[in-house]
């Protein structure tokens, strides 16, 4: 628990850059960086960029897989995840393109779309670590209420109260958020070597308890991470209001 925004950003990001650089990445072997979208970790890349600006953490080695995008909006419009990573990340660091892998909601094929994102984190030797945030929701990456924790990445229809959450990107305008999303499952999730995730204001409270106080449920994904041999959930101090 940190006293504010500021401060859980700035301990994941400090964090992350601690396991990026005990663990040596070579183009032979790199590490494996899973990552999310949302207003969450946008202080946290913040950091990321300015500490990589200061010389104190490189990308040239790091393959980065994103949680999640929007199914049938352009790649290239404001709201898509991948316009999200490269306008607040990628574009400020130094990591290869082609190292970074983002779901493509515009593919032929969604299913097989799915299928192939899970094969490329399997040849990447998997995710060293997970970063996330969570939905009001409690969901992780976009694993809504009800998702089976033994799920994988896939297509998944919207909950109205995650549609009605994300409207504020769209002009408000719910009729504007797309119904549909590319998710990686909460299994694969749970693969990853290790799970960090940030919480931040009072709108999430109540997520945070039903995850971390109460059991394993399907409708709070989130709470899967319980399964999980190295979680940490890091929030500040709004976050923890229902605790
Ligand atoms: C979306 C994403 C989630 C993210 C959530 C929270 O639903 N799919 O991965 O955790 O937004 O967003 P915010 O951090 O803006 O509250």
């Amino acid at each position: 628990i940190r006293d504010d925004a500021n401060g859980a950003s700035a301990y994941v990001a400090n964090y992350i850059i601690d396991r990026i650089n005990t663990f040596h990445p070579t183009a032979e072997n790199p590490f494996v960086l899973g990552l999310p979208t949302g207003s969450s970790p946008l202080g946290v890349y913040k950091i990321l960029v300015e500490k990589y600006k200061a010389g104190l953490v490189s990308f040239e080695n790091v393959i980065t897989f994103n949680m999640d995008e929007y199914v049938g909006i352009p790649r290239d419009h404001s709201e898509s995840y991948h316009t999200f990573m490269w306008k607040n990340f990628f574009s400020h660091v130094n990591i290869h393109p082609s190292n970074v892998h983002i779901l493509n909601g515009n593919a032929p094929s969604l299913e097989a779309e799915c299928v192939a994102y899970e094969d490329a984190i399997k040849r990447a030797g998997g995710i060293d670590l997970f970063l996330a945030g969570i939905g009001e929701d409690g969901h992780i990456a976009f694993n809504e209420p009800g998702s089976s924790l033994a799920s994988r990445t896939r297509v998944k229809t919207l909950a109205y109260d995650t549609i009605l959450a994300n409207s504020r990107f769209f002009d408000n305008d719910i009729s504007k958020v797309p119904r549909m999303a590319l998710t990686v499952g909460v299994q694969t999730v749970l693969e990853a070597r290790e799970v960090v995730v940030i919480i931040l204001g009072q709108r999430k409270s109540l997520a945070l308890q039903k995850c971390i106080e109460e059991g394993v449920n399907h409708m709070w994904t989130l709470s899967s991470l319980q399964l999980h041999p190295h979680p940490m959930i890091v929030v500040d101090e709004d976050a923890t209001a229902e605790l």
